[in-house]
């Protein structure tokens, strides 16, 4: 029997996704806007929260729910580290910090996995089918922004999974097979919007960042074409 709970997830966060597409620092990185150091911040948080999540669908592995959505393929985690050794060299473990948002995030997914494991399915769909689905695309513009050529995108690829469009359809059918009843279904999505809530909080945090870096990147060229006036100007002179 059909829980339906694919076609739930994705028409009752389709508010959530808008938003979460509308916050200023994912909609600077679409455009090409994208500081290496805002950046690095948000894998070195996106690296404690998949922790957390695989570490705590491992210990679940024999829960009847979790046990059907955790999709090894899918995991995260040393992809990321590959990244923060890409982005802060080998000392990378001294040097990432969670945020506060990222913390906030952790710590839902450490109590929910104590006290509503189930819930946990809400997680691993808000990240892992927009991983999934955006992460082409997301790569190239990465790449392209930060002058990447030599690593620093591991996060996006997906060695395990052939093709990406077939296993997203295995994992919204597996979804829909989910041994749940209406009131999980909709906890699962009331969560699933809590989880999007946090994706932008995260980036929200990160925002005051590239604000203040593109800040300090205009006043250097102000500063440097006032010197270079006035040198140019006492030369003419
Ligand atoms: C950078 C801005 C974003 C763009 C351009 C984007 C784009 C997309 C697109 C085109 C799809 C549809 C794929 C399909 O129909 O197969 C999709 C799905 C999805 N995205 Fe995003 N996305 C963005 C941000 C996010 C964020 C921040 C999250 C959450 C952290 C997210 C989570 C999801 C999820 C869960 C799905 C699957 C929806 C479903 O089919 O149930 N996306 N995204």
């Amino acid at each position: 029997m059909s829980s339906n709970l694919a076609q739930k997830l994705r028409v009752g966060t389709k508010k959530a996704h808008t938003m979460a597409e509308n916050v200023g620092f994912v909609k600077c990185f679409l455009k090409g806007v994208v500081e290496k150091n805002s950046y690095r911040k948000l894998v070195g948080n996106l690296y404690f929260v998949y922790s957390a999540m695989e570490e705590e669908m491992e210990k679940l592995q024999d829960h009847p729910i979790i046990s059907q959505i955790n999709f090894k393929e899918l995991y995260r985690q040393k992809t990321l580290e590959q990244d923060l050794n890409y982005y802060y060299g080998a000392t990378w473990r001294e040097q990432v910090q969670l945020s506060s948002a990222g913390k906030a995030y952790v710590q839902r997914i450490r109590e929910l996995a104590e006290t509503e494991p189930e819930l946990l399915v809400a997680h691993s769909y808000t990240r892992y089918l927009g991983d999934l689905s955006g992460g082409q695309i997301l790569k190239g513009i990465a790449q392209t922004a930060m002058k990447l050529d030599d690593g620093g995108t591991a996060f996006y690829e997906f060695d395990d999974i052939q093709n990406e469009k077939e296993f997203k359809a295995k994992y919204r059918q597996t979804l829909d097979e989910l041994p749940i009843d209406d009131a999980t279904g909709d906890r699962i999505v009331e969560e699933a919007n809590d989880a999007f809530g946090m994706n932008m909080k995260m980036f929200q945090e990160l925002e005051g960042n590239l604000v203040k870096a593109i800040g300090i990147m205009v006043y250097n060229s102000l500063i440097r074409r006032r010197t270079r006036g006035s040198t140019e100007l006492a030369t003419a002179e």
